[in-house]
């Protein structure tokens, strides 16, 4: 059997499912716990997936944090988890829009080295944050992108500046590095003046670069630079039409389209059939949950006006963005375009629509027995929407892997992941 699709978890689990912290028996000291943490890397690694995947937004938000989130900074997590894992994969995230090429060059090549090749970067450009780190304003999409794109370049280059081959480790001589083979890169563009080289050896094979851009600009970066494309799409149509466009964009880039994997964010809401499923799913649904979805879905546009609206009542377009308010935002324009979708379905209510914000976030979701489940993720994988998936909480990614997984692997389409280092977990090619 050839090794095929690749399963992702979310890292936050370790305190999921949603309102598993809402348990008497759950302390904050639990969720800021390293050994749960530890715990859950280890059942993940066990179970075969091919890494934990860390999100990470770079300011506080009200609504988010009425419920528990990472208690960490990703990378400080993962570096921690590194030490009490043997083979699973890593995915923080780092931002382009707010970070230091210099820095992140340094600290990734340091978790390359410490982990083996297991520490992957999920390259954001970031839709909030600004006030923390001198802006007043988001700049602009194609702003962003363009720093990201001159932020990688230099990261690249300063990788190769100080290659592993310059450690001679001559002792005779005493002579432990050979200086003439490190490299200032002189690195003067639009936004980043760095002279190199790194001052500590890069990486022997380029990490992993997971990315999800959803705007043309995003689409185009991803295409260019990563090996995995996270992408929130909730449907199949939409799911085949963004690795249509993403592939397309990658052929253009004068790489191979599969060389990059898309991996389209999914929840299932298990049960024995689709009514028991649905019993499951409605049991997460609690109104606090509805009113922090009234409120939350406000960070992707300021023009979805909740606030007073009857949950059984439908949407009055008055009440939502129009498309040129989406096309005018800096923020994160694909989830209001999914979000806003969902509102123009006819008929439908508030409350179903909040449902399906607070329990999907804009993502491929399936309310269904195992069974169905495996169905459709292996139409998805036959119709090229989908390489692989990551794993969000549903009703428990142990339940996923309990019961899905199995049936995965039963029709060859999936079997757990053994190798040491990412790149090779995910069977990607080497890249620079
Ligand atoms: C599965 C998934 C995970 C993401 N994780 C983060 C994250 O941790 N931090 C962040 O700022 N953005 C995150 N994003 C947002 C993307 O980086 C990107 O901004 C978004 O998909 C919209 O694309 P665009 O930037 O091209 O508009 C994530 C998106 C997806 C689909």
């Amino acid at each position: 059997m050839t090794r095929s699709l690749r399963l992702v978890a979310s890292g936050e689990y370790a305190f999921g499912p949603i309102a598993r912290w809402r348990d008497p028996d759950v302390t904050p000291a639990d969720i800021a716990d390293l050994d749960q943490h530890a715990a859950w890397a280890n059942w993940a690694e066990d179970a075969g997936f091919d890494a934990l995947f860390y999100a990470d937004f770079l300011g506080f938000d009200p609504v988010r944090q009425l419920s528990p989130r990472l208690p960490f900074d990703p990378t400080t997590l993962v570096t921690a988890l590194v030490a009490r894992t043997r083979h699973i994969g890593f995915i923080t995230t780092g931002s382009t829009t707010f970070g230091a090429p210099f820095h992140q060059a340094r600290t990734l090549a340091s978790l390359d080295r410490l982990s083996g090749g297991r520490v992957a970067w999920n390259v954001v450009t970031s839709f909030t944050g600004e006030g923390n780190f001198g802006l007043e304003q988001l700049p602009s999409p194609t702003q962003r992108y363009a720093r990201a794109q001159e932020f990688l370049d230099v990261v690249d280059a300063l990788w190769a500046s100080f290659p592993e081959s310059a450690i001679v480790d001559d002792k005779a001589a005493g002579r432990y590095l050979d200086v003439s083979r490190v490299h200032a890169i002189d690195h003067a563009g639009e936004h980043f003046s760095v002279s190199g080289p790194l001052d500590k050896p890069g990486p022997a094979r380029r990490p992993v670069l997971v990315q999800a851009g959803a705007s043309p600009e995003g689409i185009a970066f991803a295409a260019r630079n990563a090996d995995v494309v996270f992408v929130a799409a909730p449907d199949l149509e939409q799911g085949i039409d963004f690795a249509t466009r993403l592939r397309a964009e990658v052929a253009a880039a004068g790489r191979a389209p599969d060389e990059v994997l898309v991996m389209p964010g999914f929840r299932a809401f298990l049960g024995a059939d689709a009514a028991d499923a649905r019993r499951v799913r409605s049991r997460h649904v609690t109104p606090d949950l509805l009113e922090k979805a009234r409120r939350a879905v406000l960070r992707e546009s300021d023009r979805f006006q909740f606030a007073n609206l009857a949950l059984d009542e439908s949407i009055p377009a008055s009440h939502l963005p129009t498309d040129a308010d989406l096309a005018a935002s800096a923020g994160r324009r694909s989830r209001a375009q999914i979000y806003l979708n969902w509102a123009r379905e006819p008929g439908v209510t508030l409350r179903e629509v909040l449902e399906r914000i607070a329990l999907e976030h804009g993502h491929f979701a399936l309310t269904a027995s195992p069974q169905a489940v495996a169905d459709e993720l292996e139409r998805w994988f036959v119709a090229g929407a989908a390489d692989g998936f990551m794993i969000g909480y549903g009703s428990g990614i142990a339940q996923f892997a309990d019961q899905v997984m199995p049936l995965l692997a039963e029709r060859g389409l999936w079997k757990p992941a053994t190798d040491h280092d990412l790149r090779s977990r995910l069977a990607l090619p080497e890249r620079g």
